[in-house]
C-alpha cells in the first residue's frame, strides 16, 4: 500500500491546527501583561516614570527595591486599584482605560494578595472563599463551595473551612487569602509583600504555597524581599528605585553580577542584615 506523503503532511498539519498548535516555532511567547511608557503621578509627585515591562505567560517575576520606590503602586496599577495617567497598560490583550467593562474584565483575570489579608472577619473561611465566585461569577453555592474546598486543600487548610479568620494564625489567614484569589481562577497573580507581616515561623508555609503555584505555571508578579524565593522561583528579578525600573535580570546574574550602583547598594543592605 502506498501513501501519499503530501496527504500525511496535510493531515498532520490539519490535526495540529485543530489542536491549536502554533506551527511557527519562532513566535515569541505570549505577553499577558504589557506596560508601555507608563507614568503615574500622585498630585505633583511623579511616582512612576516611563515604566516598560512585558510579562510572558507563565513567567514568575520578583520585584524588589527600597521603600517608597513605587513597587506597590506599579502592582496596583495593573488591576486598576490605582490609575495611571500616561502610557499604556495591557492585560491579556485588554487595555486599561476608564472603560469600566475592561476594568471588570481585567479584574476577573488578575488575582491579588496583599501584606494584610483583608479577609471578612464576620464570614467563615469557606464563606470568604465563595463570596466573589457567587456574587461576581454567579456560581451556585454548591459549585462555589466545591471549588473553595479544592483550593483550601491545595493551600493545606481544608480543616479550617468553618472557622472565622480571627481563629487562624497569620500564616493560615494568608493562605486563605491566596485560596480566595484562586477561587476566581485568575490567569495572573499579583503579590504585594505577602509574607512581610508574618512571624518568621509562618513565612515558610506561605512561601511554600507560592512555590507550588509557580510550579503549576501561574503567571506571577511578586513584590517581596524574600531573596531565597527570588533565587529559586523567579525567572526574572526587577529592581526599582525612585519610580523607575533600574535593572532587571535572571536571578543568578541579578544577585551575582548587579550592574547598577543602586542595585549593588540595595543588595548589600538586604544581604547585610
Ligand atoms: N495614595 C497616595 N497618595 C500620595 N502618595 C502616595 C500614595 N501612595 C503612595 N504614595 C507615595 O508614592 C511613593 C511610592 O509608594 P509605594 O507604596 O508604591 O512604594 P513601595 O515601593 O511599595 O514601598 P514599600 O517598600 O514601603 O512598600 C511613596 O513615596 C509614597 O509615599
Ligand atoms: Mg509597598
Amino acid at each position: 500500500m502506498t501513501k501519499d506523503p503530501d496527504a500525511i503532511t496535510d493531515t498532520v498539519t490539519e490535526a495540529e491546527l485543530r489542536a491549536g498548535h502554533n506551527l511557527d516555532h519562532e513566535v515569541a511567547p505570549e505577553d499577558v501583561i504589557q506596560l508601555i511608557g507608563m507614568n503615574k503621578w500622585y498630585g505633583d509627585f511623579h511616582v512612576l516614570r516611563d515604566i516598560n515591562l512585558n510579562v510572558h505567560k507563565g513567567e514568575r517575576i520578583v520585584i524588589c527595591g527600597p521603600s517608597g520606590s513605587g513597587k506597590s503602586t506599579m502592582i496596583r496599577c495593573i488591576n486598576r486599584l490605582e490609575e495611571h495617567q500616561a502610557g499604556q497598560i495591557i492585560v491579556d490583550g485588554v487595555e486599561l482605560t476608564n472603560d469600566l467593562k475592561n476594568i471588570d474584565k481585567i479584574r476577573r483575570e488578575v488575582g491579588m494578595c496583599f501584606q494584610h489579608f483583608n479577609l471578612f472577619p464576620h464570614l467563615t473561611i469557606l464563606e470568604n472563599c465563595t463570596l466573589a465566585p457567587m456574587w461576581v461569577r454567579k456560581e451556585s453555592k454548591a459549585e462555589a463551595e466545591e471549588r473553595a474546598m479544592h483550593y483550601l486543600e491545595r493551600v493545606k487548610i481544608p480543616e479550617q473551612a468553618h472557622k472565622f479568620p480571627g481563629q487562624l494564625s497569620g500564616g493560615q489567614q494568608q493562605r486563605v487569602a491566596i485560596a480566595r484569589s484562586l477561587c476566581m481562577q485568575p490567569k495572573i497573580m499579583l503579590f504585594d509583600e505577602p509574607t512581610s507581616a508574618l512571624d518568621p515561623e509562618m513565612i515558610k508555609e506561605v512561601l511554600d504555597t507560592m512555590v507550588q503555584l509557580a510550579e503549576e505555571g501561574m503567571t506571577m508578579l511578586c513584590v517581596t524581599h524574600e531573596m531565597g524565593f527570588a533565587k529559586t522561583v523567579a525567572d526574572r528579578v526587577i529592581f526599582m528605585a525612585e519610580g523607575q525600573i533600574v535593572e532587571e535580570n535572571e536571578p543568578h546574574e541579578f544577585f551575582n553580577n548587579p550592574q547598577e550602583e543602586r542595585t549593588q547598594e540595595f543588595l548589600s543592605q538586604i544581604i547585610g542584615h
